[in-house]
């Protein structure tokens, strides 16, 4: 077959096509040719739930899940390691996160040509990260098949690079990342530091032996009370994310920015809204376009795309609200860098907003007394059905809201 020849256009006719189709990305082909069943939507109740099948690249039975907004940015999937079995071992040149939700088992990490092992227990609800191009393999000593969310970098890569060989057969060594000492390299970390950029709670560890209880500071930025850190995990620069809590009987602002963030719930149980926000506006149901707002009820293993759009620069309000007696705790497992969202487009060194910056003082959260009475309103209403209690503070309500400043906790 002879290769196509450009014919230059005469006159004032246009070369190329006026209109044409976005061909498959290499992610998507890499993603299809895995032949697992691949999830789409804004967000599921239990990702447990989710068909799986068998997964021949690394073992195991797996479902890709690409929430609406985050294709072409963040992998995620789920897997399942069958019984006193393990997956294949790995390597690949993308950061990678765990969250554990069913089983208990271990990790191997080795470097390239090394056989000093390094290896780490894990357990429901542990989170862990692999270093980026390190060799791991995941292994279930239990009697019972174990079950693990995972998200990773891996379409920024495999579209930037377009080599399997360079992805997954590369012989670097990350030595600032995954270095000499291995014996500590998986001892959890507890002490807390200001994040270098925001000033809120960051905590520098590779593994949190049990994520959905472990210690939160108070943090107040979405809600009152609402508790928050900043993972820093093996030197990932692209995977960050955060963790944070809503007290039992308390929801979020709403707040709008791009898509990227996808919430996965760790303990207790919520539901979110999330709605386009030039089109919804700041009160939808009272402006008579209730019907834009999507909303997802999920439990622990589930989870919600908070801005679902494709559109570049197109931002969503999203707010999320606890409905169980106990504290609802959501993992922002996406990839999310600490220079991106709402203030992707500032230059450096221009002062930005913080998350806790309202609309009106040059931020993207919507003051509760500014908020569509509804969201309060279906709010009670599935309180009552659960029997838990309303605990916002009345005085939230009011304009002075953002600033009254005592203990929330
Ligand atoms: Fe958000």
């Amino acid at each position: 077959m002879t290769a196509p020849k450009y014919v230059e256009p005469s006159g004032d006719q246009k070369a190329g096509y006026l209109h044409y189709r976005r061909p498959a990305s290499p992610w998507e082909l890499f993603q299809k040719e895995e032949g697992l069943p691949v999830w789409k939507g804004i967000g599921m109740r239990d990702s447990r739930d989710l068909p799986r099948a068998d997964w021949p690249r690394i073992g195991g039975k797996g479902s890709y899940i690409q929430p609406f907004g985050t294709n072409n940015v963040t992998g995620m999937y789920i897997v399942e390691v069958p019984a006193r079995g393990a997956l294949k071992p790995q390597k690949h040149f993308y950061e990678e996160r765990y969250i554990v939700l069913e089983g208990r088992g271990t990790t191997e990490v080795w470097k390239n040509d090394s056989s000093a092992k390094s290896s780490f227990e894990w357990q429901p609800w542990s989170v862990f990260s692999v270093p980026i191009n390190s060799n791991f393999q995941i292994i279930n000593a239990a009697s019972a098949p174990a079950l693990l969310l995972a998200a990773n970098t891996a379409p920024v890569m495999i579209n930037a690079f377009q080599s399997k060989s360079f992805i997954f057969d590369n012989p670097y060594d990350f030595e600032d990342r995954f270095g000499g000492n291995l014996e500590d390299y998986w001892k959890p970390a507890e002490e807390l530091e200001p994040h270098p950029i925001q000033g809120r709670a960051q905590l520098a560890t590779n593994l949190f032996p049990d994520a959905a209880s472990c210690y939160l500071p108070l943090d107040n930025n979405r809600g009152p009370g609402y508790r928050w850190i900043y993972p820093q995990m093996v030197g990932n620069t692209l995977l960050g994310g955060f963790i944070a809590e809503y007290p039992s009987g308390r929801y979020a602002k709403a707040h709008h920015h791009g898509s990227g963030a996808v919430l996965v719930c760790m303990r207790g149980a919520g539901y979110s809204y999330t709605w386009p926000k030039d089109k919804g506006g700041q009160t939808p149901w009272q402006d008579g376009k209730g019907d834009l707002v999507m909303q997802q009820d999920y439990i622990p293993g589930g989870m919600i795309s908070a801005a679902p759009t494709p559109v570049p620069g197109e931002t969503w309000f999203h707010q999320h609200f606890a409905v169980s007696k106990s504290p609802f705790r959501v993992f922002n497992f996406a990839r999310l860098t600490p220079y991106a969202g709402a203030n992707a487009g500032a230059s450096q060194g221009e002062m930005v907003a913080g998350v806790g910056a309202e609309i009106g003082d040059g931020g993207h959260a919507l003051p509760y007394h500014m908020e569509d009475p509804y969201v309060r309103k279906y709010y009670q209403q599935r309180l009552d059905e659960e029997g838990t209690e309303f605990a916002m503070p009345e005085e939230v309500y009011t304009p002075d809201g953002a600033n009254i400043n005592f203990d929330y906790s």
